[in-house]
């Protein structure tokens, strides 16, 4: 297992549409136990492929209190979304620091395939359905703040960018 570098917005290679995985093999279990403990070392709930600069239709998530319920959803796709909406204070890995309100709709029915290859239907609501919405999003090459105002985004955006030159100096 290996801990993997997290692309940090506005990183461009975030704005990539992942493709489907096309066969669930010991590659793909490799990367899902890398992405967890990617996920789990930077102390977040979801981790998408395309944030470890992963192209392909993956994403792992743990919602749990006790940080033991890791789950993996493979070529995601959405069957169902609520007609209500709420509003949650979201963040990312991607995004260090910075936390806004997304609205999203409250309840989501997703199918998928697990690490195994079988076949998965997950019925999310909460915080497991804010996830799964905000990991399938990376997976389509959007990040949370294209959710925000242009003007919230462009701050947020040259913030992330001073960060990021301090750090290379
Ligand atoms: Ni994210």
């Amino acid at each position: 297992m290996a801990l993997l570098p997290i692309l940090s917005y506005p990183d461009p290679r975030l704005h990539t549409v992942a493709k489907p995985v096309a066969v669930v093999d010991e590659r793909i279990r490799a990367l899902a136990a890398d992405m967890l403990e990617t996920m789990y070392d930077a102390k977040g709930v979801g981790l998408a492929a395309t944030q470890v600069n992963v192209h392909e239709r993956m994403l792992v998530l743990d919602v749990s209190e006790e940080r033991n319920q890791p789950q993996v959803l493979i070529n995601p796709e959405l069957v169902w979304a609520s007609e209500d909406r709420v509003k949650n204070e979201e963040g990312c890995l991607s995004v260090p620091g910075i936390f806004d309100g997304v609205e999203r709709p409250a309840r989501v029915k997703v199918q998928a395939l697990n690490e195994q290859g079988e076949s998965i239907t997950i019925e999310a609501d909460g915080l497991l359905s804010i996830c799964i919405q905000h990991e399938m999003d990376h997976l389509m090459g959007k990040v949370f703040v294209e959710y925000l105002s242009v003007l919230k985004r462009m701050r947020i955006k040259s913030k992330l960018l001073k960060a990021q030159r301090e750090l290379e100096r």
